[in-house]
């Protein structure tokens, strides 16, 4: 449990400077984020998505404007609560605490999933029970979409002895954390999802620094 329990205490610490150290604030990435949204807004038009860790609701609201409805969910009350601020006008997005890992509480119905920088917050042994709980939650045939990053310089990180990899992280105070972080190939995500999607496109944007995968889910 520890390895999801350092994530979730991670970002409460951080909530209070998340947005800023995420690049959320800045003028410029704003600019080049533009052709991001298009391409999620596109995706989800007129689909009614249930977003996993949402943080404070920065990729919600701009999913919101193309979605026909989005449930957006977190474990951290202190992200949500930011999450909810941004996104009080759109009268079609609601938010909900809940555990990614078991959803409790969470309606099912969903035609639709989204998830950005969580796929590597997951434990390698918890990813597969994590996508069965998800998709239980949608539609047949609904599609689902993660985005994470790329490999990146500048970090400390070690393996454990469950095959993950541990990343420190120093937040603008001062205070250092170890979180998992991990980094898949395209040859291993498309085997977490054998059985379980069809339709799988993986992407890579290094421009972006980042990768994405769509699918639709089998049952
Ligand atoms: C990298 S942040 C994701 C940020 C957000 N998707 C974005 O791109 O702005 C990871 C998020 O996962 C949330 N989280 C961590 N553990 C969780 C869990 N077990 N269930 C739900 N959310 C969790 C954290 O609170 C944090 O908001």
């Amino acid at each position: 449990m520890s390895l999801v329990n350092d994530v979730i205490q991670y970002y409460a610490a951080r909530a209070p400077v998340f947005d800023e150290t995420a690049g959320y604030t800045n003028l410029e990435e704003e600019f080049h984020r533009k052709t991001i949204k298009e391409r999620y807004q596109k995706l989800f038009t007129g689909h009614k998505v249930l977003e996993i860790a949402c943080a404070t609701g920065y990729w919600t609201a701009a999913i919101a404007e193309a979605a026909e409805s989005v449930l957006a969910v977190d474990i951290n009350p202190a992200l949500l609560s930011q999450a909810e601020k941004r996104c009080k006008f759109f009268s079609n997005v609601k938010f909900q605490i809940a555990d990614a890992y078991t959803l409790g509480g969470v309606p099912s119905g969903f035609s639709a999933a989204f998830a950005i920088l969580w796929w590597s917050h997951i434990p390698r042994e918890r990813i597969v029970d994590f996508l069965q709980v998800l998709h239980l939650r949608l539609s047949p045939g609904a599609i689902v979409m993660f985005v994470d990053q790329l490999p990146y310089e500048g970090h400390v990180r070690r393996q454990d002895d469950t095959g993950n990899t541990i990343e420190q992280r120093t937040l603008p105070d001062g205070r250092s954390y170890e979180i998992i972080k991990n980094f898949y190939s395209e040859e291993d995500i498309r085997t977490v999802l054998a059985g379980m999607a069809e339709n799988i496109k993986f992407v890579q944007h290094p421009d972006e620094k980042s990768w994405d995968v769509t699918y639709n889910v089998k049952y």
